[in-house]
């Protein structure tokens, strides 16, 4: 083997690698199982979203530690993210989302609320997850 044909096998090794990571990249996620967005229009954090976000996620993502550092009491640290360092929202883009993915169950182990809480943390429905989406094709507002 010559020097150039190991450097490029080496290459092709790390590459595969990387590639078997555990990613959450938008390219790992099946957008097409999202629930559609919904077709309601002028719509806000305040009037629409703010109530279903704090019966289903705030308990956790408040307070002095919220879970993943990522705390959900305001609009701007909702669009922000976490511990992940990656945005939650990407405004006028839900298929681009982590938080949509999430909420509909895309992510395994990223399932929110957590699959084993929602007897207390009500899951949001397919229709709900429309409004969500909807809100942030919109522009997260
Ligand atoms: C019972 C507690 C609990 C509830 C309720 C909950 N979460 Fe979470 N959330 C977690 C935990 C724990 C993690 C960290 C999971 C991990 O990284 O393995 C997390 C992580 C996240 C993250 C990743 C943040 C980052 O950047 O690291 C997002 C986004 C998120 N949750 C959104 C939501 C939304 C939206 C809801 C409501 C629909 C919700 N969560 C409800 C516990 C909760």
């Amino acid at each position: 083997m010559t020097p150039k044909t190991k450097t490029l096998l080496a290459g092709a090794l790390v590459g595969s690698l990387l590639a078997a990571l555990p990613a959450r990249a938008a390219e790992d996620v099946d957008v097409s199982k999202l629930p559609p967005a919904a077709a309601k229009t002028g719509l806000t954090y305040d009037k629409d979203i703010k109530a279903l976000f704090e019966n289903s996620c705030v308990k956790c993502h408040s307070g002095d530690r919220p879970k993943s550092k990522y705390s959900m009491e305001s609009l701007p640290a909702i669009i922000k993210g976490g511990s992940s360092d990656e945005a939650a929202i990407i405004a006028g883009k839900s298929d681009k989302s982590p938080l949509v993915w999430y909420i509909a169950d895309l992510v395994e182990e990223m399932e929110m609320p957590p699959l084993d809480k929602r007897d207390k943390y009500p899951v949001l429905t397919k229709e709900q997850i429309g409004l969500v989406r909807a809100w942030i094709d919109q522009g997260a507002k």
